[in-house]
């Protein structure tokens, strides 16, 4: 039997009296799109905060293949391969596309401060970058200074920046929110064409797109799982109809 990529064992997470998350256990597999869906205030950033390692649990377990992160501090986890994107100062708004993903790939991949790589690393990390570039639709844009890109396509260069730390599990938090419906398409299918080597386990609201992305989905309600299935599943779902979607649909 081989562990889950990642599994969340009791976590619990309190501020005072307050329980942002109630013993959630939960495990997304090696390559899965795991996308959590639940009301404002359910908890679902906090729990991404908790992977991540921005924020710490308060009891309960983090294992990673198995083995233990929390308590890890935010490098340490990105280091053993959970990227994730943040919403804002992740960017160098002055620099160009490729700069600013390049900058991210020599920082895993580079030489550390050995400001003379050779002529094949230097080349292995600018074919990377593009790749990456490529993967993020930016690849005919590399030259652009970022303040003069889009929201959209800042939000495309900022998964870009999370793909250069070779992530085995992407945290994606609201991917396409304060997007037009033509960059939210443009977002999906970017997402939807991620190399399956790459799990994601992503937060969204808009359910056209949590259904179109989701292999499974979690619904969080008041920091406790409510349901995880196949979206199959979770429409049937009785509960989740009447605490979450029945509002809306
Ligand atoms: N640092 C904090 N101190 C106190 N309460 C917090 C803190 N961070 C989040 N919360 C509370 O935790 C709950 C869940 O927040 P959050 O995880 O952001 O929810 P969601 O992302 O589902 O909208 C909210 O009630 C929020 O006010
Ligand atoms: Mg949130």
């Amino acid at each position: 039997m081989t562990a889950p990529l990642l599994k969340l064992d009791y976590l619990r997470k309190s501020y005072g009296s307050l329980v942002v998350t109630r013993d959630v256990c939960l495990e997304i597999d090696a390559q899965e799109r795991h996308v959590i869906i639940g009301p404002n205030g359910a908890g679902k950033t906090s729990l991404l905060h908790q992977i991540g390692g921005q924020v710490q649990p308060t009891t309960g377990r983090i294992l990673l293949r198995g083995e233990q992160i929390n308590g890890l501090t935010p490098d340490q986890i990105c280091r053993r391969g959970i990227g994730r994107t943040f919403q804002k100062n992740n960017l160098f708004f002055n620099l160009s596309v490729f700069e600013n993903v390049h900058l991210a790939v020599q920082s895993v991949r580079g030489n550390g401060w050995n400001p003379l790589p050779s002529a094949r690393l230097r080349a292995a990390l600018a074919t990377r970058t593009q790749e990456i570039l490529d993967q993020v639709h930016l690849g005919t844009a590399s030259h652009r200074i970022v303040r003069t890109l889009s929201y959209g396509e800042q939000r495309q260069l900022e998964i870009g920046v999370a793909l250069a730390t070779d992530p085995a599990l992407l945290l994606l938090d609201e991917p396409t929110s304060g997007m037009s419906p033509a960059e939210t398409g443009r977002m999906i299918a970017l997402i939807a064409e991620l190399p399956r080597s790459i799990a994601i386990v992503m937060i969204e609201h808009d359910m056209q797109v949590v259904f179109s992305v989701a292999d499974r989905i979690t619904v969080l309600h008041y920091g406790e799982v409510l349901a995880t299935g196949t979206p199959e599943e979770i429409r049937a779902d009785s509960r989740v109809r009447e605490v979450y979607l029945g509002a809306h649909h």
